[in-house]
């Protein structure tokens, strides 16, 4: 079958300088020039990186008639991380993830820094938030039969960022060092354990020596701050590179219509 090859969408109005008409009381004044200072910019960059393909490719395509609310749970969760990764930032300015300092420097973020009872639980809620909208957008994906043919990579690829949530939400909990989290995590941990064949090795990697301590709150910490996230952010790019590439599946009450046959059925 020949490769059907879809022009590249046009630059969008809003993008262009307006032209120059007679008549026109455009002078090329200060003022027309902050008018056109966007799209000048933007042609800057462009005549130096050739990017606006790359962007029109990956924004202006086209989706399925019955494309609906349904189909933003997906993005919604790409937010969701977002916020995650924004307000991580800032908790990390003041989180010291040893055993004698974590609570208390969590007790400071909470109730003296400037906002951070406000940064604080928008991390805190974020991940609750964050697990649910990725469930979600998983029943969607399902229902809608978007892991079939030619997109069981992107639902592999999700599965990988399905369980990378769920370790992010493991392995942040133990972070504020209380006697919740630390019984909490003591349980998880042992529970990890029980796994077949890898379940000892887990443990052990994750208590980071022979007991629940230092070492392990610092591993804890290194790995739901910087392991899981770049992991995070790189599959993230993947999954939606195969979305922008793959397009999404129409709904499935609105399948298209069987194409006419080639030739005649001979009888
Ligand atoms: C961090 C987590 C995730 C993010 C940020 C994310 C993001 C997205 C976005 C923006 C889309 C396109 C719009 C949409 O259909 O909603 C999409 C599509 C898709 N996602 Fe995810 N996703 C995540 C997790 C998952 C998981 C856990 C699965 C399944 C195990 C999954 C499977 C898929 C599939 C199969 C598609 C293609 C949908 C179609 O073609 O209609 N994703 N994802």
């Amino acid at each position: 079958m020949p490769k059907l090859k879809l022009p590249a969408p046009p630059v969008p109005g809003a993008l262009k300088p307006a032209p120059r008409r007679p008549g026109s009381t455009r002078n090329g004044g200060p003022l027309d020039v902050a008018k056109d200072a966007g799209a000048s910019a933007v042609d800057w960059v462009d005549e130096r990186t050739s990017l606006s393909g790359g962007a029109r490719w990956l924004m202006f395509r086209k989706i399925p008639k019955g494309t609906n609310w349904f189909y933003t749970l997906g993005s919604a969760t790409m937010f969701a991380f977002l916020n995650q990764a924004i307000t991580g930032v800032f908790l990390s300015m003041y989180y010291d993830p040893s055993p004698t300092r974590a609570y208390e420097s969590i007790r400071y973020v909470t109730n003296e820094a400037f906002l951070g009872e406000f940064v604080r639980g928008m991390h805190k809620w974020g991940s609750t938030v964050m697990v649910i909208l990725i469930f979600l957008h998983m029943a969607r994906t399902f229902f809608f039969g978007a892991y079939k043919y030619p997109r069981e990579l992107n639902w592999v690829i999700g599965v990988a960022l399905l369980i990378l949530t769920m370790a992010m939400s493991f392995t942040g909990y133990l972070l504020p060092f209380d006697q919740r989290s630390y019984w909490a995590t003591i349980v998880g941990v042992n529970i990890n354990g029980t796994g077949p064949l890898v379940g000892p090795y887990l443990n052990d990697f994750l208590r980071a020596g022979p007991d629940f301590g230092a070492t392990t709150l610092s591993r804890f910490y290194a790995i739901h701050m910087l392991l899981i996230p770049g992991a995070l952010a790189a599959l993230i790019g993947a999954h939606l590179y195969l979305v922008a590439k793959l397009g999404t599946t129409a709904p499935p009450w609105l399948r298209a219509e069987d194409p006419e046959p080639l030739r005649e059925e001979v009888a």
